[in-house]
């Protein structure tokens, strides 16, 4: 047993022209550390994955199976204990991080809002040395902690979301296409900080993206998707170099047009 067990889990969406089966059967197992890219095209269900994992999928999203996180199946806990996992255990870093910050407070006193809902005991001075470091930790300059998101361009953004994720310390964090809208240069500056934060937080660090390339440069493990299904998975070096779906194959060929 792993970090995170993912057994026959199935999610549909009711929609009024019928149900969407965005997952069918999923089923793996996520090692302490490891770095995991999930990849597929758009509308592959690879957000309802994160989502269902996070235990945060809309209202009619159907969802059986089984998500086990520190021997307790997710889909079992109540609201209050799964408050007790997401951030503290499990964090999220979306593609539009913008969303989630508010534009009328400063970026340092949100980061403390935050902090403070899941440990109201910190002092002030330790919260703001906490959030500081953190901000130079995702590499940037100390005046963020006084601007508002309006201010910051797109990569600062992103940065200061990695460092909300990383907030509470915790043990599993989810990209989420968290560097596809930026410019090729930012996105491999973050995406080699990113390396470097699992290594010095010990992160187990799921990777969602539609680019096979960011699986190849950032991750030792990788899961195929397609239409809802795990097509294969296994380790990078085998998956890459031998893939045994077509699709993957389509996927390593279109990436290997373009360089
Ligand atoms: N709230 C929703 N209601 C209905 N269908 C949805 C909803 N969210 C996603 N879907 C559908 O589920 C499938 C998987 O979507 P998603 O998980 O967002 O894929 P990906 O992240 O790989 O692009 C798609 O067909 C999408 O249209
Ligand atoms: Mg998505």
């Amino acid at each position: 047993m792993g970090i995170l067990d993912i057994r026959n889990v199935n999610i549909r969406y009711t929609t009024q022209d019928g149900d969407v089966f965005a997952v069918k059967n999923a089923n793996f197992t996520i090692e302490e550390q490891d770095a995991v890219g999930i990849v597929g095209e758009s509308g592959s269900g690879k957000t309802t994955l994160a989502m269902a994992i996070l235990q945060l999928l809309p209202g009619n999203a159907i969802i059986d199976g089984e998500i086990i996180y520190d021997g307790k199946n997710l889909l079992a806990l109540s609201e209050n204990e799964l408050n007790k996992i997401r951030w503290d255990d499990i964090s999220v870093v979306f593609q539009k991080s913008m969303s989630a910050l508010s534009p009328v407070h400063k970026i340092g006193a949100q980061m403390e809002d935050v902090y403070r809902t899941h440990d109201s005991s910190i002092s002030r001075a330790k919260l703001k040395e906490h959030v500081n470091g953190l901000l130079e930790t995702v590499g940037l300059p100390e005046r963020v902690y006084n601007m508002y998101a309006h201010e910051l361009s797109g990569g600062m953004m992103q940065r200061v979301s990695i460092a909300l994720s990383l907030l509470n310390n915790p043990k599993i964090v989810i990209f989420d296409e968290a560097t596809t809208a930026l410019d090729v240069v930012v996105q491999e500056k973050i995406l080699n900080e990113i390396l470097d934060l699992q290594e010095k937080f010990r992160l187990t660090r799921i990777m969602i993206t539609h680019d096979i390339s960011v699986v190849a440069s950032t991750c030792n493990k990788v899961i195929v998707m397609y239409d809802g299904e795990i097509l294969e998975a296994g380790d990078v070096d085998d998956v890459l170099l031998k893939p045994k779906a077509e699709y993957t194959k389509k996927l390593l060929n279109s990436y290997l047009n373009i360089v």
